[in-house]
């Protein structure tokens, strides 16, 4: 049935049930009053009437009684008036009424010679009648009664008067009501839905722009927002169909998250896959009242959250966020992203004293300035290494049981934080594959050696059946590492290290982000110009080129050595005082430690300087940034930029620059990039610097601003076709291939021979 007729005979149903039951209860009230008029009139009269006829029947004067009963001939409504004796014999009856009841003349109720009167209907032929009796007396005895008629067929009629008009004003309604209800219908439902139906087609289509138009009202909102989400799934699936077509053509072969998706379920089967890494992709933050939700600034979120997501799987790390308890279930677990929940985050709690000692100690004290070489000392203190043992194994114990029950799990461990977790998790469960990939760089042999407890950190790390770095040059460190200080075989052709009868293959995999496949599309020159000079604006810089540094401060990413270098600049080059500027965007990191608390202030201080050398009232050569920018506020930096630096002293592969290239699609900008970045060993159509060399840095400053747009479009391509090929998908699916690969043996655990306990335990036996 239709809607709108579904809709009209409801209402029409409703309103006529209404309107008879306000027809019926009109009606008997009206006649309820009628006969209360009439009793109270016959009373009346009757009483009048008996005044003159009680002494007419005590001298039983009939000839004066019927007179006065014929007096009420023809009198509106009263039919006549009958008068009997205390035998309830007719004396008198009014003669056109005696006529009319002929023999049927009704005799006296009993009732009514005793009591005061009483009245009742009564049918007389077609007729309806009443009758009003009342006892005629003198003084106290009663001598005779009185009998009032009435026609009451009036009474019928109002009843009758009464239905039509309701029925009419039924039918008035009902056509009323179907037409304002054809109206609304189609005003409120049949427009926005032929809109809806028409976006819709325009999806299809492909020829949609912008959301679909439906009204503001709060019962439109569930339908708008399940559309728009439909929409952009679908658009998502034919970009990717579309990729997958254009790159079939082109017989080229590049990943995607579906692709990864789909292998990955090919490789696994029914396994399951997990991360294990400190920082977690969404931090929720108290905000007065309300609890934000964050994404903590890092590479290593940045490079892993596409592949959880294509995967589903479940990622483990550390909650740090002051509302985190609060959003987790009770098995600390949430699904992300909170707005498109796609995987599982396992939070896991670590207290104060141990973040202390295993974070800001141990890891980030000693391991990080360990691998850098960027001439901080490391510290290593025994405290530090008992609460990084504590806290590799509470991790490890997280993924022991989000994978129990689960076949062959596949676990992915991420970086420095958990060189022990690998061997930790294999001891569980040999039939496990676990790949751990180390983020920063594998410092050489001699480097490494002044670490205290190395032996147990490559024991844990042996655990593993894969080791991931981002280039040879880290696989080959570590290599010669395990050499010289484990007792072990190492296969230099399959880039592999025997332990014990357990294998571990050392690759590189050089991580990357996620492109946006489009190809170049050389977006106008204007709508980059403008976009520039609106955050120009917003800075409150007069300029016209702008220069950008995107960086947790952090002492490796060579960010007094950028300031250093852009005063040079200024110094050598000062036509382009007032023309250029440097925004530095920097998020303030591991402020517990003093070397990052320095730094902080070192780096402020330096642009201070430099701004005070050059500055005029409306310029500054260098916009300092230091608090957290989401990937979104970045963008428009990226976007805008005539340059990006990258300037490590040394950095394990650093995706500020692949993301920054990844951001150009109209093929302009200039990347000077770090020699000791891994980035630097793909992204060879950057200008390649040494960060120590001043003079270097300001002259590849000029060049990229000097540089031709052909030369800038050239390079830029070059970098983005190289990028769009090795984007994250295909680090994942690289690793993952790999581990898969290998032959896992679940029955290893019980022929390796176990290492001796004080030897994975104790700081001082590493000594
Ligand atoms: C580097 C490390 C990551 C780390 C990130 C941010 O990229 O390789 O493991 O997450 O720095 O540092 P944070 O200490 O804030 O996690």
């Amino acid at each position: 049935m239709r809607l709108s007729v579904r809709l009209n005979f409801s209402l029409i149903i409703g309103v006529t049930l209404v309107s008879l039951a306000l027809a019926l209860y009109q009606a008997q009230s009206e006649t309820r009053g009628l006969k209360r008029d009439l009793e109270r009139h016959s009373f009346e009269l009757a009483e009048t009437l008996e005044k003159s006829a009680s002494p007419l029947v005590a001298n039983h004067a009939a000839v004066e009684l019927q007179r006065l009963v014929d007096h009420f001939q023809n009198r509106q409504r009263v039919a006549g008036v009958a008068v009997y004796d205390d035998r309830g014999n007719a004396l008198a009856i009014t003669s056109d009424l005696a006529t009319r009841l002929g023999s049927n003349t009704p005799p006296v109720a009993q009732a009514a010679l005793r009591e005061n009167g009483a009245g009742k209907f009564f049918r007389l032929g077609e007729q309806r009648m009443h009758v009003f009796e009342l006892p005629i007396k003198a003084g106290a005895t009663v001598i005779g009664a009185l009998a009032i008629f009435h026609d009451v067929a009036y009474i019928s009629a109002r009843q009758a008067a009464t239905w039509k008009h309701a029925l009419a004003g039924l039918a008035v309604q009902t056509a009323l009501i179907v037409c304002v209800t054809l109206l609304i219908l189609r005003w409120s439902l049949g427009e926005p839905l032929a809109r809806l139906t028409q976006w819709l087609h325009e999806v299809r289509t492909g020829s949609a722009s912008g959301g679909p138009e439906l009204p503001e009202e709060e019962t439109f909102q569930p339908l708008k927002r399940e559309v728009a989400r439909l929409a952009t799934t679908l658009t998502a699936a034919r970009a990717a169909a579309e990729e997958e077509a254009r790159l079939r053509n082109a017989a080229e072969a590049l990943w995607t998250p579906e692709r990864l998706r789909i292998f990955v379920q090919e490789k696994l089967g029914s396994s399951r896959l997990f991360a294990i890494s400190n920082r977690e992709p969404y931090e929720h933050l108290r905000r007065g009242n309300t609890v934000e939700c964050s994404v903590p600034a890092s590479g290593l979120v940045t490079a892993l959250e596409p592949i959880l997501r294509a995967c589903d799987g479940t990622w483990i790390a550390q909650g740090t966020g002051d509302a985190d308890h609060e959003t987790v279930d009770q098995h600390d677990r949430l699904r992300v992203p909170p707005d498109h929940p796609q995987y599982t985050l396992r939070r896991v709690w670590i207290t104060p004293e141990e973040e202390q000692g295993f974070y800001f100690g141990f890891a980030n004290e000693g391991l990080w300035p360990l691998c850098h070489i960027a001439h901080t000392r490391p510290t290593f203190r025994a405290q530090d290494w008992e609460h990084y043992r504590v806290v590799n194994r509470r991790f490890a114990d997280a993924l022991l049981e989000e994978a129990a029950g689960e076949e062959n799990p596949l676990v992915l461990v991420q970086d420095y934080h958990f060189a022990l977790v690998p061997a930790m998790i294999k001891e569980a469960r040999p039939d496990a594959r676990v790949a751990i990939f180390w983020h920063i760089p594998w410092p050489n042999p001699e480097a490494f050696a002044i670490c205290p407890c190395q032996r147990q950190l490559l024991d844990g790390l042996l655990g593993a059946d894969l080791i991931g770095f981002h280039i040879q040059s880290h696989c080959n460190n570590f290599l010669e590492t395990v050499e010289r200080t484990l007792e072990s075989r190492i296969d230099r052709e399959r880039f592999a290290v025997n332990r014990r009868g357990h294998f571990t293959s050392v690759r590189p995999f050089p991580i990357s982000v996620t492109f946006s496949n489009e190809p170049g599309d050389a977006a106008p020159r204007e709508s980059t110009w403008l976009e520039r000079a609106t955050l120009f604006r917003e800075l409150g810089v007069e300029a016209s080129m702008l220069g950008v540094g995107v960086d947790r401060i952090d002492y490796t990413k060579g960010i007094p050595e950028r300031f250093r270098a852009i005063e040079r600049f200024f110094e050598k080059y000062p036509i382009y005082k007032r023309q250029f500027t440097f925004v530095q965007i920097g998020a303030p990191s591991r402020t517990h430690i003093t070397r990052y608390q320095d730094l902080l202030e070192k780096v402020s201080e330096e642009a201070q300087r430099i701004n005070r050398r050059f500055e005029t009232s409306s310029w500054q050569p260098i916009v300092f940034l230091p608090y957290h920018h989401s990937h979104k506020q970045i963008l428009p930096y990226y976007r805008t930029a005539d340059l990006c630096m990258v300037t490590s002293l040394h950095d394990g592969m650093n995706l500020v620059a692949k993301e920054y290239v990844a951001a150009r699609s109209d093929e302009q900008g200039a990347l000077i990039l770090s020699h000791f970045t891994g980035a630097s060993h793909e992204l060879v159509d950057a200008l390649l610097v040494n960060p120590y060399d001043t003079e270097e840095l300001a002259d590849a400053i000029h060049s990229a601003l000097e540089m031709a747009p052909d030369e800038k479009r050239a390079r830029m391509a070059r970098m983005r076709a190289y990028l769009r090929e090795h984007n994250i998908y295909r680090w994942a699916g690289s690793l993952i291939a790999e581990l898969a690969a290998l032959r896992i043996d679940a029955g290893e655990r019980r022929k390796r021979p176990q290492p001796d306990s004080t030897e994975v335990e104790s700081f001082a036996a590493a000594r």
